[in-house]
């Protein structure tokens, strides 16, 4: 990595509200998607499901685009998944990190998918797009999650069958762990659909919540406020599509601070 300051350099130049944190793994699932994790300070504490500022010192100056946690407030480790955009300022060298490398983090956490802004429900619908995933994949390693919902149905819709793998690999290893596994069994279910490729299950999250299919495939009933709960998570316009529609079926937007039906975030790209 040749933008990035190393060692020494970055100790120097970094300010005191930021980490410097070293990369311990990297995995690339596709030309335009792939999961890293780094080192975890001990004094970070974060609530599953919120984002952080993320990284890199580009000719000198510290670049930051805010980032969910991947990975569940208990892991020793914290986990990104991130989009690869050509010529985006910061993910442009962000793809190009190898462990070892060193990655910035802002100190303060932040977020409003979280399970405190919702009241109380039966079943949580978190509904996701591309890197949208990735604050769910914090929030289904979380034990918190089955402790409030009977229930939790991940959605996840991407462009291409490949970028399904990383939820189909987390929702896998999810099953075999001994903890989450037996919390989640019976409980957690993946539904996938593709947009611009074969596959089983296809169309957008909204065109199938709209037409039905969604429910139909899950073996549930429609949306019902009085026991469906909802998280979003998604590029700007599916997040105003799928907060309509919940809103049509008379679900209410929440926050950490007036908890309701449902919570939406943006997926951040760049
Ligand atoms: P589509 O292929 O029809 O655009 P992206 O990578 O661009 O964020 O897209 C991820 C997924 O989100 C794609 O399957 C895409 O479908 C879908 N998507 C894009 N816009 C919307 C929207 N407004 N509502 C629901 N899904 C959307």
């Amino acid at each position: 990595m040749n933008v990035a300051m190393k060692g020494e350099e970055v100790a120097q130049a970094i300010p005191a509200n930021v980490f410097a944190e070293k990369v311990t793994k990297v995995e690339h699932y596709t030309d335009r998607l792939f999961r890293f994790r780094i080192t975890r300070p001990s004094s970070f504490r974060f609530r599953s499901g919120e984002f952080v500022m993320i990284g890199l010192m580009i000719n000198g100056k510290p670049l930051f685009r805010a980032y969910s946690i991947a990975s569940p407030s208990w892991d020793e480790e914290l986990e990104f998944f991130s989009i690869k955009v050509p010529d985006g300022p910061l993910t442009q060298h962000l793809q190009k990190i190898e462990v070892g490398d060193t990655i910035l983090m802002k100190k303060k956490p932040t977020g409003t998918l979280v399970n405190d802004a919702l009241v109380p429900g039966k079943r949580l619908y978190m509904f996701s797009t591309g890197t949208g995933i990735a604050p769910f994949a914090s929030l289904i390693r979380d034990p918190e999650t089955y402790e409030k919902f009977e229930e939790v149905i991940l959605t996840h819709t991407c462009r291409e069958v490949a970028e399904l793998k990383y939820g189909q690999d987390l929702c896998e290893e999810i099953s075999n762990d001994p903890l989450i596994g037996e919390l989640a069994a019976g409980k957690l279910k993946l539904y996938n659909s593709v947009t611009r490729e074969d596959y089983p299950f296809q169309g957008r999250i909204t065109d199938l919540i709209e037409n039905g299919k969604l429910f139909t495939d899950l073996g549930v009933p429609p949306l019902d406020p009085a026991i469906d709960r909802g998280m979003i998570c998604g590029s700007m316009e599916m997040i105003r599509d799928t907060k309509a529609l919940l809103e049509k079926n008379d679900l209410n937007e929440g926050a950490n601070n007036k908890p309701a039906e449902f919570v939406v975030e943006r997926a951040f790209v760049g």
